[in-house]
């Protein structure tokens, strides 16, 4: 063929087409990812492309500059009103004249890839399920007497392809008038359907529309929400936010709050009540923070744990509060805002995703999606720590999932000093091996207790608590420094050597830091906080340890440690009271919020919402309150680290 040949990069696409073809068309024909909202009439500038000229030894091409058409009048008016970027062009205007190789840059790429903060980048592929779509309609004939939609339709299945979409009566009732406002020409919002939904027509706007829309990937925990605002189209998030879960006036914990359902006729939807208002105020908030709309918000994708979840939904929580714990379904669910009173755009949509187990959530099922246990190579333990421990552990091979009651301890509640993670609490600390006497960092300062300026850090923030790292970090360094014995036991100031240990009623305490000359607290742990830490390490323990029966394996080759929480543990630590199974420390990560990536995932790509759904009913489930070894597991782990195995990698 004489015609001329088309590579396109970074892809590698290539093809030959006659000269006059426009570039989007060719990369149409190709498969290539080059991206169009007003359908290549030059309005939306989202196909740009830079042609490459040169020799290009790698393709065995040599381009001239030429190589495609001048700009015509339509690029011109473009450029004039906007300014297109130095060697930009419009994919849809210019024409392939002879051999060339264009490169399509990253954000005209429908597909994009959004690159994510963390440092082992997993990159999010843009395949949002709304998107906008700008056509030309044919006007009305008193010849051909159709509707406005039914044009409308036709032009979408001519110029995009879609299938024959249905209207929301919200998009009817603007149709016409946007329609003659835009001189019939319009963009619109469509849904593009799922399992429960057709595709859909959700919003219209006159002309072409300017502005993108937008969704939220909710992170419903027991004591905060958190949520990302997306722009559905760069897939970036604009804004972030969170609020306290205003359920927790019916109580702290999750099985409080089931009990406040059955003791309660109408406690669960009252529950139910608070958590959607407290979502919606949510939204204002986070609206108001990016300066948008909130009618601009078309999709949102929740996770959560499985009390949670039915609380959300307005299901009563009462089977999960026993055995066998059975959730109403643990299928992903794809509903409509307003069926769940959210105030967002009227026709937006919610999915929330499947939950893998009566104990194991929708929020692990989002874990699974951002770490993906069942694509790694090597062996991964993945521990999402709050007040119930939900434990992964798998490779390619299988993932096995369980999770073990752990309670509040971790978060600082039922400790002596404990509190929630705040500005003033212990979040750090040392014991010096010879002294035996402690130093701590506070949150919100950077300065450790004994170095010069600490007072100002008093001054600022006060020392009020511990958090759940904090306690942590000193349970383990009292145990490295032998303050702790094996079982659990403070010894005494004269067995331990340390003048900050004294007698306490029947016990021995640790003194952390007094404050009291200057008004403020007296911070120590208690043998009591040393037993509560011992349980709740032990329980997440033989959970994961379980696992690793149930895989046949007595080692795991690395461990992620998920959630807010485990993002401040040190790995070190956690070690040291083995909390977690023995591991090269290097292999311990941290994977921040897990749940939240995954929520954004399944937000900004429908075919994760598939893959999700179809991981989730591969994952085994473990019942932890059912097997026997648990207990046994559990007795062994109550020691710190372990009455019986050794943790040699820790201890080399
Ligand atoms: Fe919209 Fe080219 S496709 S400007």
């Amino acid at each position: 063929t004489t015609d001329p040949l088309v590579i396109f990069t970074p892809s590698g696409k290539r093809g030959h087409f006659p000269v006059g073809t426009p570039v989007l068309t060719a990369a149409r024909q190709l498969g290539v990812d080059l991206d169009s909202v007003c359908g290549g009439r030059g309005i939306c500038s989202k196909c740009q492309i830079t042609p490459s000229y040169g020799e290009f030894s790698k393709h065995g091409v040599t381009v001239a500059a030429d190589a495609l058409s001048d700009w015509n009048s339509v690029e011109e008016r473009y450029d004039s009103i906007r300014g297109l970027k130095q060697g930009r062009r419009l994919g849809c205007q210019a024409q392939i004249l002879r051999d060339v190789v264009i490169d399509v840059p990253a954000e005209s790429q429908v597909h994009k890839q959004v690159v994510r903060k963390r440092a082992e980048v997993r990159e999010i592929t843009m395949n949002p399920s709304t998107r906008l779509y700008y056509v030309e309609v044919q006007e009305p004939d008193m010849h051909d007497p159709s509707g406005d939609l039914e044009r409308l339709v036709t032009a979408l299945c001519r110029d995009w392809d879609l299938p024959d979409l249905e209207a929301d009566l919200g998009v009817l009732r603007n149709l016409q008038k946007a329609l003659r406002k835009g001189a019939w020409k319009v963009t619109v919002a469509v849904h593009l359907g799922d399992a429960v939904f057709s595709p859909r027509i959700v919003a219209i706007w006159p002309g072409f529309y300017e502005g993108t829309i937008y969704g939220l990937a909710v992170d419903l925990g027991s004591t905060t929400i958190a949520a990302h605002l997306c722009d559905l189209r760069s897939g970036e998030v604009v804004a972030s936010s969170g609020i306290m879960n205003p359920q927790i006036r019916f109580g702290e914990d999750l099985m409080s709050r089931v009990s406040y359902g059955m003791m309660n006729p109408t406690g669960s939807d009252e529950m139910t009540r608070a958590v959607r208002e407290g979502m919606n105020a949510l939204f204002v908030q986070i609206a108001s923070e990016a300066q948008i709309d909130r009618d601009l918000i078309m999709d949102a994708v929740f996770v959560c744990n499985p009390v949670m979840h039915h609380l959300f939904l307005g299901i009563d929580a009462y089977e999960l509060g026993q055995a066998p714990f059975a959730l109403a379904t643990s299928d992903a669910l794809s509903l409509r805002a307003l069926e769940l009173d959210l105030n967002l755009h009227p026709a937006a949509r919610v999915y929330i995703l499947p939950c893998i187990a009566g104990h194991v959530g929708a929020d692990a099922a989002a874990v699974a999606l951002s770490e993906a246990p069942d694509k790694s190579e090597d062996l991964v333990l993945i521990v999402d720590v709050g007040t119930n421990a939900e434990i992964l552990l798998g490779n390619r091979e299988k993932v096995l999932a369980c999770s073990s009651p752990t309670g509040p301890a971790f978060e600082g509640a039922q400790i002596s000093s404990g509190q929630r993670a705040a500005p003033g609490a212990i979040e750090h600390v040392e014991i010096d091996p010879v002294t035996k006497l402690p130093r701590f960092k506070v949150i919100g300062s950077d300065i450790w207790s004994d170095e010069d300026g600490f007072a100002e850090t008093i001054a600022q923030t006060g020392v009020t608590g511990i958090c759940g790292s904090g306690i942590i970090e000193v349970i383990a360094e009292m145990r490295m420094t032998g303050i702790v014995d094996g079982p659990g036991l403070i010894g005494s100031a004269e067995q331990t050597g340390s003048p900050n240990c004294f007698a306490d009623g029947r016990t021995n305490s640790y003194l952390l830091y007094d404050g009291t000359a200057a008004g403020g607290p007296l911070i120590t742990v208690t043998n009591t906080d040393v037993r509560q830490i011992q349980m709740a390490k032990a329980a997440l323990y033989s959970g994961a340890r379980l696992l690793m029966d149930k895989f046949g394996v007595d080692k795991v080759d690395r461990v992620v440690l998920a959630g807010a929480f485990g993002a401040h543990i040190s790995p070190k630590h956690a070690m040291v009271l083995g909390m977690i199974p023995d591991a090269p420390l290097d292999k311990v990560t941290s994977a921040g919020n897990a749940a939240g990536t995954g929520a954004r995932i399944a937000l900004l790509n429908t075919d994760a919402r598939a893959e999700i759904e179809s991981i989730v009913r591969q994952i085994h489930k473990i019942e932890t309150a059912i097997e026997p070894r648990f207990q046994e597991h559990f007795v062994n782990a109550s020691a710190i680290p372990n009455a019986v195995e050794p943790f040699p990698i820790l201890n080399a």
